[in-house]
């Protein structure tokens, strides 16, 4: 799918007729976070139903919204329910919510997921603050940014080694702190899914440097950065990889809703906190 300018304009118009708030804050939310999107305030709700072009979540676990409003004072826009590449969408298509927040007019987009733990020191249930990345299916082409560059948005060629602001990082430690919060931080490995990994997977993933694993987030960093927003980015780890082959166990994406319930609380304590803090900075 190759999405114009104008598509863009169209799925701007149905937004901006429905709210005349201007984000600046965007907001992702990953498998089992959803219910954060309830602490908006004075929320207007579009369904991605409503946006032209906008592809729709098949997801269990992921509704289909942009919830707009306030929290903790801060002008929102929380994408609730995203769409993945392993759905049959291309990478345009599945980061078409990202650009549309940059043609809204929002700076910053944190993103949120559930990932798979491969760190060994981490454990289920922990928050994870991503550092940095290692884009295998992009890397592999298949990313949003294949095809004529428009340099109105971004540069052809995008640096990535500042894709995780260090500056929000930095904050996100002291709040994460101050609320005492284990915040584990690592390399997010972004993979097309739907499939969990073999344990020989998990293993040459460590071996490559890889903290935790999942099916999202690192083409829409990529979106993100070369429309030159900046980005803030967390992991539920809501299941360890599986690295033996002695063992009965089987990841599954019911446990990945359920630890993902489990975190909610935390992890709106410390956006809040992110968000209170981002107001001054
Ligand atoms: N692997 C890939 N993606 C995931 C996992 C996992 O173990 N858990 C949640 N998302």
């Amino acid at each position: 799918m190759r999405y114009s300018q104008e598509d863009y304009t169209r799925a701007v118009e149905v937004i901006r007729s429905r709210t005349t708030l201007t984000p600046k804050i965007g907001i992702v939310l990953g498998s089992g976070l959803g219910p954060l999107a309830d602490a908006v305030e004075s929320a207007v709700a579009v369904p991605y139903a409503d946006i032209p072009g906008f592809p729709l979540s098949t997801v269990q676990g992921h509704a289909g919204r942009l919830v707009i409003g306030h929290l903790v004072g801060q002008p929102v826009l929380v994408q609730q329910g995203r769409t993945h590449f392993y759905e049959g969408y291309d990478m345009e298509q599945v980061t078409f919510a990202i650009r549309l927040m940059r043609e809204l007019g929002v700076e910053t987009v944190i993103l949120t997921n559930a990932a798979g733990g491969i760190n060994t020191n981490f454990d289920v249930g922990d928050i994870m603050l991503i550092v940095d990345h290692i884009n295998f299916v992009g890397m592999a082409g298949h990313n949003p940014l294949i095809g004529p560059n428009d340099e109105r948005i971004g540069p052809r060629f995008v640096g990535m080694a500042q894709a995780y602001d260090r500056q929000w990082a930095a904050l996100a430690r002291r709040v994460a702190k101050e609320q005492n919060i284990t915040l584990r931080e690592g390399v997010y490995a972004g993979l097309a899914g739907p499939f969990f990994e073999t344990p020989a997977e998990i293993r040459m993933l460590r071996t490559c440097g890889a903290d935790a694993v999942g099916m999202s987030t690192v083409h829409e960093t990529l979106v993100a950065r070369h429309g030159g927003m900046r980005v803030l980015a967390f992991s539920s780890i809501t299941n360890m990889g599986i690295d033996k082959l002695d063992t009965d166990q089987e990841a599954n994406h019911l446990e990945v809703l359920e630890a993902g319930k489990a975190i909610v609380p935390r992890m709106t304590a410390l956006l809040r906190g992110v968000l209170a803090e981002m107001a001054h900075a």
